[in-house]
């Protein structure tokens, strides 16, 4: 299968930092198709050979098993082009339509790797130069698709206006919106462990589940990226996509195929059951949180107000803690908890689930009773704990019938090795191949901004600013308080 792969914002941040280094890996793997070319687009004036060069000298910036030898980087580097292009110049389109339209490669995918506000002038251009996916298709060529990264506007609005724009030129199917958390393996086993097994299912609703906890801690700060997180925050830029999908994994009815509709039915069923925010909800459900200065991984770090480009007095969010509520029979009572934030005390994705505890006591326990648990760790660790309780192994408590927590480990990256396909990898390939499972449909999308919708115009117009919390800490005290009105705690174990 001979390929395109245009890159737009091919010189940026994101084709540096994951999509080179993912395509190099798929290449490595052999699992890149061969007759390939990536394209490059971007602003500065490269040949070929320099736009080869100054990925070549990323790559060797890179740590590790990671860094390809000169002979792996010269293999790659023949897929590599470069085309220099002003995306806001209708003058610099006829070219590209000219190389992809008399290449006629089996797939051509367009990759919008670029500020969100290019979204809709580029499909517009692309479509005047006959490069959309409908005037693709009406030529006979079908495998013509568009990759958009998020943040896909910063509102419903916003979202709304790029996707009628974007499905003018291209029909749904030709449409890939990344969300990159749905590539990780640790988050497709989940799918895995809930509808490839039948151990769970009977035990995974609201009889049996008391709570669920979905933390996405980070311990880094907003580094480079003041500017654009400043006018984001963790609510657009964590909750609106990556917890939203995984509320969705976990809280979804098993799905009648495999198949991306059967999948995203499901989910879009469970955004449209998510409790809508009112007046409560908004005061008594959600806490917002900013970092002050305290301790990153390597020493002190300063605050968020410090950061390079966050306006004075910045209102802008880096924590986010909520209690949400799936409106359906399953799941009715049961509060999923979501919390997400940057400079917390570790760098942890992870998911518990909370069984309800034995309906009659008639073992005494060493400590207070713990309840089952059904932990998934999402990153860095990938792997599955199930908190028990058993019988000691020490003598005077055996005797006296007293149980302890115990727990069964699984280690995913033990079982399948760590140098698993990563998340923009597989979703390159996936691209290429055509498969939309793990990609976000317009109208899942539609309910995810529309979701979180009220609580943002709330805190746009909130006075109250958020709550500090010290770099290093798991966040503001509000977001303990938030599950101690239910009874509940945060884990934080290990
Ligand atoms: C991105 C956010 O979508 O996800 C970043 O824009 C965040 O702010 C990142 O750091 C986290 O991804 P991961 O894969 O490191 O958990």
């Amino acid at each position: 299968m001979s390929f395109d792969l245009i890159l737009f914002g091919g010189t940026g941040d994101l084709a540096w930092r994951k999509l080179m280094p993912a395509l190099l890996q798929a290449h490595r793997h052999g699992t890149l198709p061969a007759n390939g070319r990536i394209i490059g687009v971007g602003r500065d004036d490269l040949t070929h050979d320099q736009y080869r060069q100054r990925i070549a000298e990323r790559f060797g910036r890179v740590e590790g098993a990671k860094q390809p030898s000169a002979d792996e980087f010269a293999r790659f580097a023949q897929l590599l082009h470069y085309q220099r292009m002003d995306l806001s110049t209708d003058a610099d389109y006829p070219a590209l339509a000219a190389s992809l339209l008399s290449r006629r490669a089996d797939t051509v995918v367009m990759y919008l790797a670029t500020a969100p506000n290019l979204f809709a002038p580029v499909v517009q251009r692309l479509d005047a130069v006959g490069l959309g996916g409908r005037a693709a298709s009406a030529r006979g060529h079908d495998a013509w698709r568009i990759v958009l990264e998020k943040p896909l506007g910063h509102d419903l609005a916003s979202n709304r206006a790029i996707n009628d724009t974007v499905l003018s030129a291209f029909a749904e199917h030709q449409v890939f919106r990344i969300d990159h958390y749905l590539g990780k393996p640790s988050v497709q086993n989940l799918l895995a462990l809930r509808f490839g097994n039948t151990l769970f299912e009977p035990l995974w609703r609201r009889e049996h589940i008391a709570q669920i906890q979905i933390t996405l801690a980070e311990e880094l700060g907003v580094e480079q990226r003041g500017g654009f997180y400043d006018s984001t925050g963790a609510l657009r830029d964590m909750v609106q996509n990556h917890a939203l999908q995984l509320l969705c994994a976990l809280a979804m009815e098993p799905p009648t195929s495999a198949d991306a509709d059967a999948i995203r039915d499901e989910k879009l069923k469970v955004l449209r059951s998510l409790a809508p925010w009112d007046e409560h909800a908004l005061l008594q459900h959600a806490v917002r949180g900013q970092y002050a200065a305290g301790h990153g991984p390597s020493g002190a770090v300063p605050g968020y107000a410090q950061e390079a480009g966050v306006a004075p007095g910045s209102h802008t969010e880096t924590f986010v803690a909520l209690r949400a509520q799936v409106r359906n029979w399953r799941w009715a009572g049961v509060p999923f908890y979501v919390r997400t934030g940057k400079r917390l005390a570790g760098r942890e994705a992870r998911i518990d689930v909370h069984f309800r505890p034995v309906p009659h006591t008639v073992f005494a326990t060493a400590g207070p009773a713990a309840p089952n648990r059904l932990v998934i760790h999402l990153q860095p660790r990938d792997g599955i704990e199930l908190h028990l309780m058993a019988q000691g192994d020490e003598r005077g408590a055996q005797r006296a019938g007293v149980l302890s927590p115990v727990r069964l480990d699984l280690d995913f990256d033990r079982r399948f090795g760590a140098e698993r396909v990563g998340a923009y990898e597989r979703l390159l390939l996936d691209v290429l191949a055509g498969r939309l499972n793990l990609f976000v449909r317009r109208d899942e999308q539609e309910a995810a901004w529309g979701w979180v919708e009220p609580l943002l115009a709330h805190w746009r117009t909130s006075t109250e600013a958020p709550r500090p919390y010290p770099a290093g800490s798991w966040g503001p005290g509000a977001a303990t308080a938030l599950l101690a009105r239910d009874g509940h705690a945060w884990n934080e174990d290990a």
